[in-house]
């Protein structure tokens, strides 16, 4: 085997001055690596990601290299770490190194092998191939909102052949944990999956061109002056669902398989969990009586879903598994837990000014309302579809306590899917209007504070997602079927669309946005692609981030006070994210792009002196 450190060729003393200095001006710290990345031509390769990672939690920052193949990562610590460089075409380049070190030339070899290239690309440029079986645009529909929720759909799991029995079983067991589809639409998956995935077909489908320079391109360069870093957080069996951003600095996230709520201090790498009362429910909760089958080494009792800082700088959480709120003081460390008086499955949360929790009830079709100073709840019965489903919704809690005697659910589950309307994404307007997304139902809809009384507007798209309003009050939606995001005006009732940039079209699923809104650039998550997406309104641009993780499934996203972007990698189930365990994730997106041109075409467009190109 070769010895990959010697693809690292160490340079002359010049180097050895720059990095003396930059010891010199940061004592604290082990210094930068930094250096330039050429291919096997001495070409630099550009947009290439630059890893550093080390720790037990791992913990990892990532850079990109610019148009001469020039990277600088932050100042770390000294001592080893993990260095990787990727990028689509060439070959994973790993090695371990130390800190502090000198600049480093590093050749990235070429990845001749198609198959292998087809293997790097995000899951979305294969899940494309599997759209492209399915000629009616209904069905096609039903399978991206059906089966894209838990985890992706084009990445390796999803690829493997599997003979009609195989998918059999798996099809039973993902309509028995939700993943329901019609009968005419279940009966065609196993074939539309060999199809699409047949290595003789799709390797050369997707890395037709493989080589040119138009193949997988690297980012802009407004993209590559970003900065990520990476914490994992939690275990093998865990789902961090969503994470919140504390005014303290510390970011929560919550383990909805673990029943747990972790604070993560960015500034120490200080990680502290704190378990969730499990109320005495059994494994699955309140759920349980449904026969519906956990992931494996669950331990979900109360099932945290979302969570949000109120005003008093506690933090709330919906226990959806438990049909309860959880509020944790971060000052004593302590919950206290709040049974709900009706609903099934409290999903999404938000909090108004005055402190009360509006929430999003997905299982039985509710918005809830809770009031901490009262400590009471109200209980939003929303509008249903059809009469069936209405009448499913009025008979669903006995129906789940029927469960328990028979056994409903497992045979019977994905026959003759009835699919609920699913109270969704909510936010709270700047006139303290609460508005919602109903999200099989393609509608979204506003409640009146003060009398409770609800509307509900169709959305010219389907499955609208979690939406945010910005700082004029435009909601702003994710299309997640319909790979697109939308901008609704409360006061003209009209929506404007825009397709996200990602090829090919539909294959993106956007679980979530959010509106920063010191600037109202909007920021999507491009859930099946690994990236983040970036839109900004005034010149309707978006930029897409790769993320360094595949299978980076992302659900929430929240910004702390320096507009840093916050998100989670939240697949369920964990063992398909690469390297098996799930990460918190923050983007530095460096400037507001638009600002870099200048930036860009001068000092850095060159390599500092001291780095030296590998010859
Ligand atoms: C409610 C969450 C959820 C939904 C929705 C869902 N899945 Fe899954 N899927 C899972 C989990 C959890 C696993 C892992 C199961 C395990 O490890 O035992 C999984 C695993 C898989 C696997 C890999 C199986 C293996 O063992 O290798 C395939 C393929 C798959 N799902 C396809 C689908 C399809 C097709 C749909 C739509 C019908 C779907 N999933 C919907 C949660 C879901």
């Amino acid at each position: 085997m070769r010895d990959e450190l010697s693809t690292f060729r160490f340079t002359d003393s010049c180097g050895l001055a720059l990095a003396g200095l930059l010891l010199a001006a940061s004592a604290a710290t082990g210094g930068a690596f930094e250096g330039r990345i050429v291919d096997d031509d001495q070409a630099p390769v550009v947009g290439a990601m630059v890893t550093a990672e080390r720790g037990s939690p791992a913990r990892g920052v990532t850079v990109f290299s610019d148009a001469s193949g020039y990277f600088r990562l932050p100042e770390l610590d000294s001592g080893h770490f993990e260095l990787r460089v990727r990028r689509i075409g060439w070959r994973d380049h790993r090695s371990g190194l130390t800190l502090p070190a000198e600049p480093l030339a590093i050749v990235l070899e070429r990845e001749t092998d198609p198959a292998a290239v087809a293997a790097q690309l995000p899951a979305n440029r294969w899940f494309g191939l599997f759209l492209e079986q399915i000629d009616d645009p209904v069905e096609r529909e039903e399978f991206v909102r059906q089966c894209t929720y838990c985890h992706q759909q084009g990445s390796l799991a999803m690829r493997v052949p599997r003979e009609d029995w195989q998918w059999e079983k798996i099809l039973v067991l993902m309509a028995r944990m939700g993943g329901v589809l019609s009968p005419e639409v279940r009966a065609q998956v196993p074939d539309w999956f060999r199809a699409a995935y047949d290595p003789e077909t799709a390797v050369p489908r997707l890395t037709h061109g493989m080589g040119t320079a138009t193949f997988a391109p690297p980012p802009p360069p407004d993209v590559r002056v970003a900065v990520i870093d990476e914490w994992v957080l939690g275990g093998r069996s865990s789902m961090q669902h969503d994470l919140v951003v504390h005014p303290s600095g510390h970011v929560y996230s919550v383990d909805m398989m673990q029943d747990t709520l972790f604070r993560l201090d960015p500034q120490t790498g200080a990680i502290a969990s704190f378990e969730i009362p499990d109320q005495g429910l059994p494994l699955g909760g309140e759920l349980a009586t449904a026969g519906s089958p956990m992931p494996p080494n669950a331990n979900a009792h109360v099932g945290p879903h979302s969570l949000q800082v109120a005003p008093d700088g506690s933090i709330w959480t919906t226990l959806a598994l438990g049909n309860r709120l959880g509020r944790f003081d971060p000052e004593s460390e302590t919950w206290s837990i709040h049974r709900m008086t009706e609903g099934i499955y409290p999903h999404t949360l938000r909090i108004d000014e005055s402190g009360r929790i509006w929430f999003t009830i997905a299982v039985s079709n509710h918005l809830g309302r809770f009031d901490p100073a009262s400590n009471s709840f109200d209980t939003i019965r929303l509008p249903a579809g059809t009469w069936t489903q209405a009448l499913v919704l009025r008979l669903l809690p006995a129906m789940l306590w029927m469960a328990e005697y028979f056994e409903l659910g497992s045979d019977a589950a994905g026959e003759g899917a009835l699919s609920l309307p699913v109270p969704y994404g909510i936010d709270i307007a700047p006139d303290g209007d609460v508005w919602f997304s109903q999200l099989n139902q393609h509608k979204i809809g506003r409640v009146d504070p003060d009398t409770l009384e609800v509307e509900l507007i169709d959305t010219p798209f389907t499955a609208p997602r979690r939406l945010r309003f910005d700082s004029t009050g435009q909601l702003w939606i994710p299309g997640f079927s319909s790979g697109l995001i939308a901008r609704f005006d409360p006061a003209t009732r009209t929506f404007q669309t825009w397709p996200l940039p990602q090829r090919p079209r539909g294959s993106e699923t956007p679980y979530a946005l959010h509106v920063d809104r010191r600037t109202d650039t909007v920021w999507i998550c491009g859930t099946n692609s690994d990236t983040l997406i970036r839109f900004e309104p005034q010149t309707e641009r978006f930029s897409v981030f790769p993320l360094p993780t595949r299978v980076t499934y992302t659900r929430e996203i929240d910004f702390d006070a320096a507009g840093r972007v916050w998100t989670s990698n939240s697949n369920l189930p964990t063992w398909q994210i690469e390297r098996g365990q799930p990460r918190v994730i923050r983007l530095d997106p460096g400037a507001p792009a638009g600002t870099l041109t200048g930036i860009l075409t001068g000092s850095l467009a060159e390599p500092p002196a001291g780095v030296v190109a590998a010859r």
